[in-house]
């Protein structure tokens, strides 16, 4: 394997990168298993390098049971059968770097699968074993350890503690899982299991991968500390600032970090990571720090209201706050664990976007048009924000959220395990339609893993290829005008309208978006692309326009 050197020396590409989520089950099926796969991902490449990204990411591709979509791993440094071979891997890092794109893989270092051998070992070894202690094992409570050790929910269903059955074939202790009982937590008190993660970092780090995001990043260290305290929800609301939460943002977390930082300067370029971590805003930039993660997502927008003041109010709390850490923002609209924001900006007023899915049958009306120029609108305007900006597979096609996923098709275990009452993340998860017809609309050959819905063909690839102003094309064009444009990370804010967010990038470049109902004049200067048509020379309601002086 050759060490990357692909475009050695500059180790700020991804200051203001455009990353490409793949989320590879639903991406291409190369063998008509229903199920995409790493070569479906190489095949894509010459798509890939048309939009204009500057790197992907691949959420988990590693062998899994798919108990958590895959976030549940058995071997993290391996390639699941079903979507290929190390040697694919191998492959598809080449012809993205051939395509000038880098790539990314997800660290899913929070929990295992209870398909690894280190649970396997755990579960077949005694209490208190060496193998034990690389997961969380405790005695229950009551007379005969029948009740779990503490009240802990987990993010999915009931229970964070999972009894299991000793050797003896009694049952025994209990096994901590924030998450599905398929995915215990490690015990990151354990030197091995640090050891182990350096090992797989570089273990892809030298088969070139370019960067790296982190699961969970805010939940590796854990206070298990006697008695345990009670916490009955895991709302981010009742995270302290203070890092004293037993299982959130604790500070001590910031040493994994910082060693994993030694690991990633290895490397020329220095290879990046980007946190996922779920925690107040203020507690963002250590997780960012140039000595540990280098960036953290900023999910601020997936909360944020239809709204000019509180689009403004994030933005500007945003670059401030990476600032503070030396790093550049992230901005995200969708990935594969939210309803897609076309879906998201035709939703009524007041409908939370958490519930909106549910198994009663209730779900409301989408304004489908209103949401697409929303979704195009808003798109537009973070592609013009310093930082990097994060897309998922199917954005760029328009894609809504497939909402009418039958009860027995659904495979999320927030449907599973939660009651059977949020219909979860399956409808942003839907295999991608390359084509307008054919089995799985060119997804594959064969089926596919999720039913794809009736209205696919008037998204597919295929079809937008053919179509002057489809989404497709707009994000091509926005994406390469995007390169050309942006110079400095600064933005100057314009004083505008209400229901107006207007900013300027350097060398006089514009970016206004139209939050109101009413049409507005536009600034003197050359439109150079809008997120839908002027009407009569002036930006109509949601819609963004680029305008150079
Ligand atoms: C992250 C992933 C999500 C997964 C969870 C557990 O939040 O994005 O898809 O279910 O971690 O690994």
């Amino acid at each position: 394997m050759a060490e990357n050197t692909f475009l050695a020396g500059d180790a700020h590409w991804w200051r203001q990168a455009v990353v490409y989520q793949i989320y590879p089950r639903s991406f291409k099926d190369s063998n008509a298993d229903g199920m995409g796969d790493i070569p479906g991902i190489t095949s894509k490449m010459d798509y890939l390098a048309q939009l204009g990204i500057d790197a992907i990411w691949l959420s988990p591709f590693y062998p899994s049971a798919l108990a958590d979509g895959g976030y549940d791993v058995d071997d993290y440094r391996n390639v699941d059968p079903r979507l290929g071979t190390l040697a694919d891997f191998d492959v598809m890092v080449g012809a993205a770097h051939g395509a000038n794109i880098r790539v990314f893989v997800d660290i899913v270092p929070n929990h295992s699968s209870n398909r690894h051998v280190w649970f396997r070992d755990a579960v077949a070894a005694a209490p208190g074993s060496p193998e034990r202690a690389r997961y969380i094992f405790r005695e229950g409570k009551g007379a005969h350890g029948e009740l779990a050790p503490s009240d802990w929910p987990s993010h999915f269903g009931p229970t964070a503690w999972t009894r299991i059955i000793e050797a003896n074939g009694e049952p025994g202790q209990w096994y901590l899982h924030l998450f599905a009982p398929e995915q215990p937590d490690f015990n990151w008190d354990n030197p091995e299991v640090i050891q182990d993660f350096e090992t797989t970092l570089r273990f892809w780090a030298d088969r070139g991968v370019d960067g790296f995001r982190i699961d969970v990043a805010h939940a590796l260290k854990k206070d298990m500390t006697e008695p345990l305290p009670s916490v009955t929800s895991f709302a981010m609301e009742n995270i302290p600032l203070d890092g004293s939460h037993p299982l959130f943002d604790r500070d001590d977390v910031h040493e994994i970090y910082r060693g994993w930082r030694t690991v990633f300067n290895e490397y020329d370029p220095p290879r990046v990571a980007v946190a996922e971590a779920w925690v107040p805003a203020e507690r963002r930039p250590k997780y960012a720090g140039a000595d540990e993660l280098g960036q953290a997502f900023n999910f601020d927008l997936l909360g944020t209201p239809w709204s000019a003041k509180k689009f403004h109010q994030t933005i500007e709390f945003n670059i401030d706050l990476a600032a503070k850490s030396h790093s550049s923002s992230t901005w995200v609209l969708s990935n594969h664990d939210v309803i897609r924001h076309a879906t998201r900006y035709g939703l009524p007023k007041k409908v939370n976007s958490d519930n909106w899915l549910m198994s009663d049958g209730k779900t409301p009306e989408i304004d489908l048009e209103q949401g697409l120029s929303r979704a195009r609108a808003a798109t537009m305007l973070i592609m013009a924000l310093p930082g990097s900006t994060y897309i998922y597979q199917g954005e760029e096609l328009g894609l809504f959220e497939v909402a009418d996923i039958q009860d027995a098709d659904l495979q999320d275990p927030m449907w599973l395990r939660g009651g059977k009452t949020k219909k979860g993340r399956d409808g942003c998860r839907v295999p991608l339609p390359w084509a307008k017809a054919g089995s799985s609309f060119g997804f594959g050959d064969g089926p596919s893993h999720l039913p794809q819905p009736f209205w696919f063909p008037a998204y597919s690839v295929e079809f937008e290829e053919s179509q002057s102003g489809s989404t497709l094309k707009m994000y091509r064009e926005m994406i390469a005008l995007r390169a050309q444009l942006q110079g400095a990370e600064t933005l100057e804010w314009v004083k505008s309208r209400k229901k107006v967010v207007h900013f300027t990038r350097p060398g006089g470049w514009h970016s206004i978006t139209n939050f109101g109902k009413k049409s507005i004049e536009l600034p003197a200067g050359t439109v150079v692309i809008s997120s839908g048509p002027l009407v009569e020379g002036k930006l109509p309601a949601h819609t963004t326009a680029w305008i150079t002086e």
